[in-house]
């Protein structure tokens, strides 16, 4: 089969696209035959060394799909061959035509899902998702600010916030990521390149500061927010897109009294697989009801996973890449 091959970290160019064995479901594995897979910003880091996590190589990048069961080893049950499902690898491989993996990691999709909007629905939405609801315990009526607003995870958390009755102010580095954040139901806009975050929050909670922050962003963004927040207010520390991870003078958080608050989806989906299944099927009834949908900014040939990763790094994309093998 076909994949992206990842030899040694290096820049993004130096990923190959070449034949591989097909992979075998060993005891309690399926093999999926891939029809998408979604992109991250977290593959673009592993690839290069940049991640926590360093696999050994070389290694297949990708962690989340979507497909059809082809194969089901010994001691699987309840995934019959040519079974609809979206999965999330637990040792990446899903940049590729075939995958195996353990048969806990994928679950069957609704008929009327298709496999991009499967295979991209699980990460970004997943720990917006999470994030607002177990570890920020969003609450109705209040204001919640989306940074990257028009990126993977804060469109997202535009449409959750919307779902869970918050007033969603989305800030975003451009009029185009703006009108998308509008789009997916944004209350109140804030260019936060040309307009200075913090006045502008402000301005819009009338002083109060902000409930919550969802923040994928990092940097001089997250240092704003440590001056914005409402009392009792929770800011999320979901990423590091801008490339700073910020460092907090904790006084702040006495004086205003608010939690700065962390969240690793991943491990959720480890820990927690009982709240973590009862999320996917609240997440699947919001967009079976059209209240969360994905927004796809292109589908493009799996060769390519190389300029999809480049694209994310570079600030260019709204809402997610999809790679179709
Ligand atoms: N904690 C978790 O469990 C978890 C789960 C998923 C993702 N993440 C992390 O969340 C972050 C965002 O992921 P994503 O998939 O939403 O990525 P994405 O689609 O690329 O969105 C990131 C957004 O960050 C903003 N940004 C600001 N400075 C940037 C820079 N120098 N380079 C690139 N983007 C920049 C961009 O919005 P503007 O141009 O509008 O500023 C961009 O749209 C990543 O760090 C990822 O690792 C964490």
């Amino acid at each position: 089969m076909k994949a992206i091959v990842c030899n040694e970290f290096a820049p993004l160019d130096q990923l190959a696209y070449m034949d591989v064995p097909d992979p075998e479901a060993g005891a309690n594995e399926v093999v999926v035959s891939v029809k998408a897979a979604g992109v991250n910003y977290p593959d673009a880091l592993v690839v290069q060394g940049l991640y926590q996590a360093k696999p050994p190589r070389p290694f297949i990048p990708g962690f989340e799909f979507a497909g059809d069961v082809t194969a089901v080893g010994a001691g699987v049950q309840g995934l019959p061959v040519g079974a609809r499902v979206m999965g999330l690898s637990p040792a990446y491989g899903a940049y590729a035509e075939k995958i195996a993996v353990p048969a806990l990691a994928v679950i069957p999709i609704p008929d009327d899902m298709s496999y991009a909007d499967a295979a991209n629905l699980a990460c970004a939405h997943g720990t917006a998702h999470h994030a607002l609801k177990q570890r920020a315990q969003l609450q109705s009526g209040e204001t919640l600010l989306v940074l990257g607003a028009a990126g993977g995870t804060g469109i997202a958390a535009v449409q959750i916030g919307k779902a869970m009755g918050a007033t969603v102010i989305a800030a975003c580095s451009s009029a185009e990521k703006l009108a998308v954040a509008k789009e997916n139901g944004a209350d109140v806009l804030i260019n936060y390149r040309d307009q200075d975050l913090r006045q502008a929050l402000k301005e819009a909670t009338a002083g109060k500061g902000v409930d919550v922050v969802y923040d994928p962003v990092g940097g001089e963004a997250f240092d704003a927010c440590t001056r914005s927040m409402a009392r009792n207010g929770r800011l999320l520390v979901i990423g590091f897109a801008s490339g700073k991870i910020p460092t907090l003078p904790v006084n702040m958080t006495l004086v205003k009294e608010y939690s700065v608050t962390g969240v690793f989806w991943g491990n959720f989906t480890q820990h927690e697989p009982a709240v973590y299944a009862d999320n996917l099927k609240e997440l699947f009834q919001w967009y079976l009801q059209g209240q969360v949908t994905v927004v796809t900014d292109a589908s493009m040939p799996l060769a390519e996973a190389p300029t999809a990763l480049a694209r994310l790094m570079d600030r260019d994309v709204k809402g997610k890449l999809v790679l179709i093998p």
